[in-house]
């Protein structure tokens, strides 16, 4: 039931109000008769909205409405007057009011008026929920030194208004960086715009990232808001910047020289306030030495540079981002993955990083019944790893390949030394010594529940 209290100094009103709301509109009311005891009701009572009389002696209602906003901000505040003027209306929407209602009171305007606070106070509070929740979704997990020097970096660089480029492997969290940044800006109450460079087709880019006029071509039925546009005042994510064609390039850099956009078929150039984020998990430098990235788009670009480390080189970080998705994926159930699994996740070399771990997670809770997760490890180990060797000598790349076969077979084994052993024919004591030498350490028994 809505909470609704009403102050005003008249008896008559207070008690006709009262009665109507409670009747008509099913509300649960309160009143009182001076700003100083509507103020002490506001903590009491918790209001989801109050009807405020202007003309009071004592306090005026423009002075409780200030307190009132001070006190409970989204609490949704109606003046009423009946000597009210343009200025007090504004004035009192100005300092917050919801609306404004002219005395004699109409009952039916009060309760339409009402209704509508409610709804807006319920999809503010809705949007709150959802804004927290994504929020919660898009936190850096690791505390690694690795990490810690992005965080930092990310403090100083996101309340800057200067242009970022992000670097790093595949998966490793580029967009979450990117989205980390707008979040700390002193642009985040404007939007986050993301483009997938990679993925628009030549003849459409125009339009998506500048937006078109209605009619300007075949098929443009309707205006239509580009991308750089929809970004004003806030942030431009730029994604996969290395895999954009050279026109695309052309276009873009031209853009972003003049901080100014002209929609397809408008004559008009439109600008625009934009911080850019540029994000690549290519070698731009290389990019450019081989002809297929600009150089002067890449100075534009990259003012701050930005290295997001792939998850092999923060290999402490996985046990956390391990729970961390472990609790996304139950869904409110408490799990965990078992001891001797985690160890051979944090061994796993991880050439799709962050997401590759993700999706582990994900398949291991669908998976597993269990509130111990566990025995899923070999699904990781499935795919053809050993291309990602980056070794030069031999020795180099049988030692990694030797680690990562005996990494698997422990797994298929469940942890089983001498089962290993055996099937691999060779000496428990040798398969002793090999996993010493490669740092990986024996799971004792019991680990495993
Ligand atoms: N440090 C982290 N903490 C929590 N989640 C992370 C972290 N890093 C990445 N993720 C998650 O991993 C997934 C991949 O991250 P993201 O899309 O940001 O990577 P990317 O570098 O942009 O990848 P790609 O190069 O494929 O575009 C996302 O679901 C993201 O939420
Ligand atoms: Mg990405």
């Amino acid at each position: 039931m809505k909470r609704i209290l009403l102050i005003d100094d008249e008896e008559n009103i207070l008690s006709s109000l009262k009665g109507v709301l409670e009747d008509e509109g099913g509300f649960l009311v309160d009143t009182a008769k001076s700003g100083v005891l509507g103020l002490a009701k506001i903590k009491k009572f918790e209001p989801d909205v109050v009807l405020l009389d202007i003309w009071m002696p004592g306090d005026d209602g423009i002075k409780v409405l200030e307190k009132i906003k001070k006190l409970a901000p989204a609490v949704k505040v109606i003046m009423m007057s009946g000597h009210g003027t343009v200025e007090t209306a504004v004035k009192a929407i100005k300092l917050g009011a919801f609306d404004f209602l002219e005395k004699p009171l109409h009952f039916d305007k009060v309760l339409l008026l009402l209704q509508h606070a409610i709804d807006l106070e319920a999809l503010e509070s809705e949007n709150l929920a959802l804004k927290e929740e994504l929020r919660e979704e898009e936190v850096l997990i690791g505390e690694s030194p690795a990490m810690q020097r992005l965080k930092k970096l990310l403090h100083v660089t996101a309340p800057s208004n200067g242009w970022v480029l992000v670097q790093g492997e595949n998966g490793t969290g580029k967009e979450l960086v990117a989205r980390a940044l707008h979040w700390g800006s002193p642009r985040s109450g404007s939007r986050f715009v993301a483009v997938n460079c990679a993925a628009i087709p030549d003849e459409l880019i125009e339009s998506e990232l500048f937006g078109h006029e209605r009619g300007s071509f075949t098929g443009a039925h309707e205006k239509k808001i580009g991308k750089f546009e929809l970004a004003h005042g806030g942030t431009l994510f730029l994604d996969e910047v290395g895999d954009m064609g050279g026109k695309v390039q052309a276009k873009i850099l031209r853009a972003l020289q003049e901080c100014s956009i002209q929609r397809v078929g408008g004559d008009i150039p439109i600008e625009v306030d934009i911080r850019v984020i540029a994000a690549s998990n290519k070698d731009l430098k290389k990019e450019i030495r081989e002809g297929n990235f600009r150089e002067d788009l890449f100075y534009r670009l990259n003012v701050i540079p930005i290295q997001v480390p792939s998850l092999r080189d923060r290999r402490e970080d996985i046990p956390a981002l391990v729970e961390h998705f472990v609790k996304r994926y139950s869904r409110g159930k408490k799990r965990r993955v078992g001891a001797a699994t985690l160890k051979i996740l944090q061994h796993y070399p991880w050439p799709g990083n962050v997401r590759e771990l993700k999706n582990w997670v994900e398949r291991a809770c669908i998976l597993s019944q269990d509130d111990v997760i566990e025995g899923f490890e070999y699904q990781v180990l499935e795919a053809d790893d050993f291309s990602n060797v980056d070794e030069k000598s031999l020795r180099g790349a049988r030692a990694t390949f030797e680690k990562q076969f005996i990494l698997k077979m422990l797994s298929e084994n469940g942890g089983n030394i001498s089962k290993t052993a055996q099937t691999i024919g060779v000496e428990r004591s040798h398969l002793h010594k090999k996993m010493r030498s490669y740092g990986i350490r024996e799971v004792p028994p019991g680990e495993n529940q």
